[in-house]
């Protein structure tokens, strides 16, 4: 890793304006001896974004983000906190040695970055000197794309000529071997030419905001093809980049939601009618890359691809990478022989979002695609769903996807869940009738899951559910020291249901008190209770050395603050029935409010565990 030295990061810190910084992504208003503005960090109408000049700090009143320089665009732009420095040293212009292999890398990438800079540039400079009658213009308003929006995303032009890219470029210092690098010149048998002619260009960006690479749309149909992009080169990986996330960004961290089409003009389309937080695919499927990249910016993912066949077999891809990056995935079902720019063209942005807001579970898009009278094609429906669900790490997704697939699919009752027993449970000692009956190894869709009689397999009582949570905090618990002091934290051992397990919390925690060592052995001795020791016992024994053991925790943490939070609300729900024939009017009012508080109290804990 390049590191900068301290004394560097001191001194460009210093030399620093946070107010300067921040005001190219935040408006800010001078009050008092601060500035204020509105949080780029979560949704507000009034300002509690405040950046302090005399300190060199930012602090949100909101969401309590805070921080420096560094950090704000560290949070903001996504970016390393050494990419962050060198961003503040590039407006300082103050020169930060290079390691060696810094140099060498950077060199060829940031040359690149330097020719793709350029052609963006010479592109949109064709476009908006071009005559109003011209074809690229005439096109362009065809389309519907306004001077806005042909500006925010910096579209262009390449003209219809051989070379006066390349010639452009010359003139600058640019060699042919560089656009021929970059994928914007092709070398041919006897001379170089330009790769884009006569096409719309869509600049494609990196997070960063940096252009990477091209599309270019033909003008016209005897033009083919229809879209022309640039190959992959260092700077541009295709698996890594979404098209028009860099505009979407802010949108997506207030949102939450991303809505993910598939071609670039989809996602101008919905610009142009005000819909925001949309990136598009580049002609290629999307990728688990892609997805992680999402789930940096927001918790949800809305797929909304063509509604021909294409884009539904592209559509039952691109769950998967989707729900495994944690992402809530949802699918936005188009009429027939619509694509998100036309649906949006005849029916608006209302039209549009109402059928994002009806968007299909999973389980319901794969049930409305597939053939369930044939059984070799269910089957395949189930075991997808069932590797789905397994492979969820959000253990709330997990159910809630796992309800979903039972509500649509009944047969899957019972299966599904003790599918995702046998899935979670750490390779314990065989109980009664565990594993090592025919069930064989769990792979994706591992047979089991279809084919079986639901009564043979009855469901397990659902509080078989809530144990297996509790044993499995316990285990985590007793494993792990920092695990127990999370616990403590975060529940009180009356959260515990189960008596035994109640118990052997009790006691984790009285030793979490001592403050000096968190001494199992000495807790098997002193708890005085056979049943319990017996457990723990096993319980230290049969624990696995598996990795994301805190997520694991913090899943169950939420489960039961979930439950316990259901329960009260049943509780208060019953007595508000009661008032209601009572007439009891101010109590009444009490108890709803205090309902709505615990149903508040719900979503944020669901909130906070989807990490926003
Ligand atoms: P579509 O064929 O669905 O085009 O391709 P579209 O988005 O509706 O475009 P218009 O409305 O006809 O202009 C979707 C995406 O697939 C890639 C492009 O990225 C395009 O945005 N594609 C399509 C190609 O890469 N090459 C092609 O020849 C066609
Ligand atoms: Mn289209």
């Amino acid at each position: 890793m390049a590191r900068i030295p301290e004394e560097l990061v001191n001194s460009i810190r210093s030399q620093a304006d946070i107010v300067d910084v921040v005001s190219d992504y935040v408006t800010l208003r001078r009050s008092g001896k601060n500035y204020m503005g509105l949080c780029p960090f979560h949704d507000e109408k009034t300002p509690s974004f405040s950046v302090n000049p005399e300190k060199q700090i930012f602090h949100c009143f909101g969401c309590g983000k805070g921080g420096s320089v560094f950090t704000f665009l560290v949070e903001h732009e996504n970016v390393t906190f050494v990419e962050a420095v060198r961003h503040i040293a590039r407006r300082l212009n103050i020169t930060i040695p290079d390691t060696q292999g810094e140099r060498e890398a950077g060199s060829e990438a940031e040359s690149l970055a330097r020719v793709t800079r350029f052609a963006a540039l010479f592109f949109h400079d064709r476009l908006l000197n071009s005559d109003r009658e011209s074809v690229v213009r005439k096109y362009a308003e065809k389309r519907g794309l306004s001077e806005e929006t042909i500006k925010s995303f910096g579209l262009g032009y390449a003209p219809d000529s051989w070379n006066d890219l390349l010639s452009a470029a010359r003139e600058k210092g640019i060699g042919a071997d560089w656009l021929v690098k970059a994928g914007l010149a092709k070398a041919g048998e006897q001379r170089t030419y330009d790769a884009f002619r006569n096409r719309l260009i869509f600049p494609i960006q990196a997070p960063s905001g940096r252009v990477v690479g091209f599309g270019g749309r033909a003008l016209s149909d005897e033009d083919q093809p229809k879209y022309l992009n640039s190959p992959e080169s260092p700077i541009y990986r295709k698996s890594q980049v979404l098209y028009g996330l860099y505009q979407a960004r802010d949108a997506l961290r207030r949102q939450g939601r991303a809505l993910v089409v598939e071609g670039y003009m989809d996602l101008l389309g919905l610009h142009e009618q005000g819909i925001q937080g949309v990136v598009a695919l580049c002609g290629t499927a999307l990728t688990r890359e892609q997805a992680r990249l999402l789930a940096r910016y927001g918790q949800q993912a809305y797929l909304v691809y063509d509604s021909d066949q294409a884009g539904v077999r592209a559509t039952w891809r691109a769950i998967e990478p989707l729900v495994e990056s944690g992402l809530w995935t949802r699918v936005v079902r188009l009429p027939e022989d619509y694509d998100p720019d036309s649906y949006v063209r005849e029916h608006g942005p209302d039209g549009f979002m109402k059928l994002v807001e009806q968007a299909d579970s999973p389980a319901d898009f794969m049930g409305y695609h597939a053939n369930l009278q044939a059984s070799g094609e269910r089957d395949e429906v189930f075991r997808t769903l069932a590797g789905l669900i397994r492979n969820t790490s959000n253990l709330v997704h997990r159910e809630m996807y796992r309800e979903e697939a039972e509500r649509r699919f009944p047969a899957l009752q019972g299966l599904l869940a003790s599918e995702l027993r046998r899935a979670s449970s750490p390779p314990g000692p065989p109980g009664p009738g565990g594993p090592g009956g025919p069930g064989g190894p769990r792979g994706p869709g591992g047979p089991g899951i279809v084919g079986r009689d639901r009564q043979a397999t009855p469901a397990a009582p659902a509080r078989y559910g809530d144990e297996r949570v509790e044993r499995d905090l316990v285990q985590l618990m007793l494993s792990d020291r920092t695990i127990a002091e999370l616990v403590e934290g975060q529940l009180e051992p009356q959260d515990f249901k189960y008596p035994l397990y109640r118990r052997i919390v009790e006691q984790c925690l009285a030793r979490l008190g001592d403050g000096g060592s968190y001494d199992l052995s000495g807790l098997i001795d002193t708890i005085g209770d056979d049943e319990a020791a017996r457990v723990i016992t096993e319980l230290i024994n049969t624990s696995d050395s598996g990795v994301h053991l805190e997520q694991r925790a913090r899943d169950h943490i939420v489960r039961i603050k979930q439950k316990r939070l259901k329960e009260s609300m049943a509780r208060l729900m019953e007595q508000i029935k009661q008032m209601e024939t009572g007439g009891r009017s101010s109590e009444l009012n009490d108890a709803m409010a205090t309902y709505m508080e615990l149903k508040q109290q719900e979503k944020v804990l669901l909130r906070s565990a989807r990490g926003d």
